[in-house]
């Protein structure tokens, strides 16, 4: 039994994976929002009655609340064997300030959650930062994609992040192609470059950490014409928890993989 961290945990993907876990696992299951958290702890427990989940508040954008949940983990002694950073937004959410949002939940958010929380990351832990394939470097311009490729620091991340949201404007996207959802895009092309130039190297020896593309299926972020169910996107998020052997192995760490469990390049 690993105990296992899941962000965005009260619907879609962060809540499937937390209810097919369920059985085997101790869940610590996380949202912004306390009510609809009780309420997917109480479907969960409705269809696994013997499930073992512990309920917190966590928002992810804002650095009050990463530092209160990492008060309570140092209160309540809590360790986890895996972090999972599911919690995102997209461009077709309503969001006030679009840019600025989308780059402080998708980018910002996991970057400040991970590194406060990493001290109660266990030695062989793993961290699963749910991606997009939308941000593989192939669908950046060719200046874009080799500046990405040169070795990054996180000051240097979060710049280009910080650029974006000032330059920000429809149809205005500087050194990034204006493609489908380009400010989703970039946020998940900018968490893919966090993972493997600067997390990849932060955590313990026998720490790993992946990227993962859960594949577009139907929740409220891939919308009712997606192809897959929502059961199809957390094959990958299942198999690197439960499958994968615990202690790092250097052909899994730091790798990128799609919604079949298949590492690709990113
Ligand atoms: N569905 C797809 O086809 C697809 C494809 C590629 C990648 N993804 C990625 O998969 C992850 C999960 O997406 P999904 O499809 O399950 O989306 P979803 O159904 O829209 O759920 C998003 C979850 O993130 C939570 N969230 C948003 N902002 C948050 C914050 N500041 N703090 C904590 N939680 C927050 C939401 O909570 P509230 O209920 O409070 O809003 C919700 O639980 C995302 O990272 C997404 O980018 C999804």
């Amino acid at each position: 039994m690993r105990k296992v961290l899941i962000t965005g945990g009260n619907r879609g993907l962060g809540f499937k994976l937390a209810e097919v876990l369920s059985p085997k696992h101790h869940i610590l299951l996380t949202a912004r929002n306390l009510s609809s958290l009780n309420e997917a702890k109480r479907k969960i427990t409705a269809i696994v009655p013997n499930a073992s989940i512990t309920t917190q508040e966590l928002d992810v954008s804002r650095f009050d609340s990463v530092k209160a949940f990492h008060k309570w983990m140092l209160s309540t002694n809590t360790t986890v064997d895996v972090i999972v950073n599911n919690a995102g937004v997209n461009d077709e959410n309503q969001l006030e300030n679009k840019a600025f949002d989308i780059m402080n939940t998708n980018l910002f958010g996991i970057i400040n959650l991970t590194e406060t929380i990493l001290p109660q990351l266990t030695q062989d832990g793993k961290i699963i930062l749910i991606s997009s394939m939308l941000g593989k470097l192939k669908l950046q311009p060719p200046s874009t994609q080799k500046l990405l490729q040169e070795k990054l620091t996180k000051q240097q991340i979060l710049q280009f992040a910080r650029d974006l949201i000032h330059n920000y404007k429809e149809g205005n996207y500087g050194i990034w192609s204006s493609h489908i959802q380009p400010l989703y895009k970039v946020s998940k092309v900018l968490t893919n470059a966090y993972a493997r130039h600067v997390l990849a190297d932060l955590v313990q020896p026998n720490q790993s950490i992946f990227c993962v593309h859960p594949g577009w299926v139907k929740t409220d972020m891939g919308g009712p014409k997606a192809p897959g169910e929502v059961k199809d996107g957390i094959f990958t998020s299942r198999y690197l928890i439960e499958e994968l052997p615990y202690g790092r192995n250097p052909q899994y760490h730091a790798k990128y993989f799609n919604d079949k469990a298949q590492i690709e390049d990113y």
